[in-house]
């Protein structure tokens, strides 16, 4: 099989864990790492025997050995990463979210369109196989109407004011970084965006929100309740309510298992566990869609990354939270 080669851009927490579920790949192969610091990218390939190590963004995206880069930057770097690499003729991965608001997605968006270059959001959730068979239950319709989602994603942080989940200027906030989950699952749960929004918010220190409570509102009365949390350690299980019995994801945004059970007895359970950090299957859809000629990917197409960053538009502007870059 053709093997699909890869940049890394940003070499921080998250793309170790993507890079060590990409080394699982037999058919991905991780050809350069860029970071603003030639030390910093040095480390990282040596690490994971990277041939190529680069001291800015813009080498990387030159590397005609690459045709893949995989974001890991702040928030608030993205829209800028994407532009860059898009610009150079590479497809993208980016993580989420995947730009600080909706015109910046729109933006970027419009650019890969342009191009006709591949571009996704790294909303790995999505991938993993337990929540592939969540899709397939409710495709078969086990649990009847769904009226009710419950779905709440709380870290405790930790790391001091320093940390970029509590940047303005990077972002920072617990809808960006950790309500994301909850607000993609509704979103795809529903196959839609809320019609009602209402919510509670606490801002922190630093003005970024630090915990809140969020309600969806849908046509016949369905109903999403989320929570988000970066001070505060939830149970961040997922529950999905129909007429006919529930589903039930443990640690949903890393979901390795899932329970249905329905109303008349019947209990099935999803739990192969997965190998690796998980980051494989978001890597092997973008590998797919890559050899397919696909320019984006049915599972989180781009006009539904958009219409999630407007949700969470519309969730910042209720807290009257604008970020340094928006004012
Ligand atoms: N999918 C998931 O499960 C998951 C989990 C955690 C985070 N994430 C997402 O991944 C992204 C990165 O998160 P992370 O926790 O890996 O962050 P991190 O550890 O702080 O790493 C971010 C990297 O981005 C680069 N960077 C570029 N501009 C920067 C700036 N202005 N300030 C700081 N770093 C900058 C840095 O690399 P160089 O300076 O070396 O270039 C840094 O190592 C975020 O968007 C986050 O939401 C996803």
């Amino acid at each position: 099989m053709e093997k699909i080669r890869w940049g890394i851009l940003g070499p921080g927490a998250i793309a170790h864990k993507f890079v060590q579920a990409l080394l699982t790949l037999e058919d991905a192969q991780i050809k350069a790492v860029g970071s603003r610091d030639i030390h910093r990218s040095q480390e990282f390939a040596k690490t994971y025997g990277i041939p190529k190590a680069y001291g800015s963004y813009e080498e990387l995206v030159r590397d005609d050995q690459v045709d893949i880069i995989y974001i890991a930057t702040p928030h608030s770097a993205h829209k800028e990463n994407m532009l860059l690499c898009l610009n150079a003729g590479k497809a993208v991965l980016c993580e989420k979210s995947f730009t600080i608001n909706a015109d910046e997605a729109r933006e970027v968006i419009r650019l890969a369109r342009e191009k006709k270059l591949f571009l996704m959001e790294a909303m790995w959730t999505r991938f993993l196989p337990a929540i592939k068979k969540v899709r397939e239950w409710l495709e078969q319709g086990f649990i009847g109407d769904i009226h009710l989602l419950k779905a709440d994603f709380g870290i405790s942080k930790g790391g001091g004011p320093h940390n970029r989940l509590v940047d303005p200027a990077l972002g920072g906030g617990a809808l960006l970084d950790v309500g994301i989950y909850p607000v993609s699952f509704a979103s795809m749960i529903f196959g839609k965006q809320p019609e009602t929004i209402k919510s509670l918010v606490h801002l922190g220190p630093t003005g970024v929100d630090e915990q809140s409570t969020i309600l969806f509102g849908y046509e016949q009365g369905r109903m999403a309740s989320l929570c988000s949390a970066i001070e505060t350690e939830l149970v961040n299980d997922a529950w999905i309510y129909g007429t006919q019995g529930y589903i039930h994801i443990p640690d949903f945004f890393y979901a390795k298992k899932a329970k249905l059970c329905l109303r008349d007895g019947r209990i099935e359970e999803f739990g192969p566990e997965f190998e690796s950090t998980g980051y494989q299957y978001e890597a092997m859809e973008a590998m797919d869609c890559l050899r397919n000629g696909a320019l984006e990917s049915s599972i989180i197409s781009l006009d539904e990354t958009v219409a999630i960053m407007e949700t969470m538009d519309k969730l910042r502007a209720q807290w009257n939270l604008k970020y340094p870059m928006e004012k």
